[in-house]
């Protein structure tokens, strides 16, 4: 980042603590980005400061995500590499087989966290996240997590687990309240960390945020993004633009009043959710 207040230098030092994990606030998504598109967009973050990549199996992107990486000529051990494994791959021999694919395709030898994409109602948990933990305890991932996890899953999940959870990836964004599984996480010393952090784009486009960006001479993009970093939310904004990168990132030199956070935390409507998905084992998401 530039210094003049995007904080180039500075966006490592923001990151939330959990059962161990020093998770980045600011980290890239890449779900729909591909080809030389996604390699350069990760390449550019990272020169740019951003020290937190997330990926998945699922993204097909993972060869290029660590491309990106790799030409950013940032050290491994300063980037926080996230990946998933799909649920179709969670009876344990196929999750131990997964996991050393993400791997292959990343060419890392180990990522910083590795999450369950989406529950599962087919494999019970109780085989899932002893699989997952030993994962772990192999070397293959620094840190275990969850995604798309709701407040009864995520107390099963706590009961079950050998080693501890260190995130719950969930969407979440103004336009929807998730404050019950938010606390849960809490609860349970989760990160919550924020897919589709911008609604997929919306909150640029919503009058509220643009107005509270006014006062702040900020963009309602970065409002909103600053509204989830404020509750030590992490976000994974994901942007296939280059020029968008510097903006999505400039959200630490700015802060919103108490008015201002309960204002935009009433704008969550019942229709606000924007990933409309559950796992069912189609097979065509095999
Ligand atoms: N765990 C899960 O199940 C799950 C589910 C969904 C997403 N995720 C992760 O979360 C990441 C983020 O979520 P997302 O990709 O769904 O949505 P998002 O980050 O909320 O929004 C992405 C959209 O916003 C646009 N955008 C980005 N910056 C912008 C700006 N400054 N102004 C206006 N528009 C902007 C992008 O368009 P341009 O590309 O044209 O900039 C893109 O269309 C994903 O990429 C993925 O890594 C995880």
């Amino acid at each position: 980042m530039p210094r003049n207040g995007t904080g180039e230098g500075t966006l490592v030092t923001h990151a939330v603590e959990a059962h161990g994990a020093r998770i980045p606030l600011l980290g890239l998504g890449t779900w729909e980005l591909s080809g030389r598109t996604c390699t350069r967009i990760v390449e550019q973050a990272l020169r740019l400061g951003y020290r937190h990549l997330d990926t998945a199996h699922i993204y097909d992107n993972e060869r290029e995500v660590g491309d990106g990486l790799r030409a950013s000529g940032v050290p491994r051990d300063e980037v926080f590499v996230t990946t998933k494994i799909w649920p179709s791959h969670f009876a344990p021999h196929d999750l131990e087989r997964s996991a050393k694919e993400r791997l292959t395709r990343l060419r890392l030898s180990e990522v910083d966290l590795l999450l369950l994409h989406w529950p599962n109602p087919n494999v019970p948990l109780a085989e899932t996240l002893p699989a997952l933990a030993k994962v772990k305890r192999e070397g293959l991932a620094r840190h275990i997590g969850i995604s798309n996890f709701t407040v009864a899953l995520v107390e099963e999940a706590v009961r079950l687990s050998p080693e501890p959870l260190v995130c719950n990836q969930i969407e979440v964004h103004p336009f929807l309240d998730q404050s019950k599984v938010v606390s849960a996480c809490r609860k349970h010393g989760l990160a919550v960390v924020a897919y589709s952090p911008i609604a997929r784009g919306q909150a640029a486009r919503d009058p509220t945020l643009i107005e509270i960006g006014k006062a702040h001479g900020k963009s309602a993009v970065q409002v909103c993004l600053r509204w989830l970093v404020q509750q030590d939310i992490v976000v994974i904004p994901r942007t296939a633009k280059i020029e968008r990168l510097s903006s999505n990132a400039a959200i630490f030199d700015f802060m919103l009043s108490d008015d201002e956070m309960a204002r935009i935390g009433k704008l969550a409507h019942p229709r606000g959710r924007v990933v409309n998905y559950s796992f069912s084992g189609a097979p065509q998401w095999d």
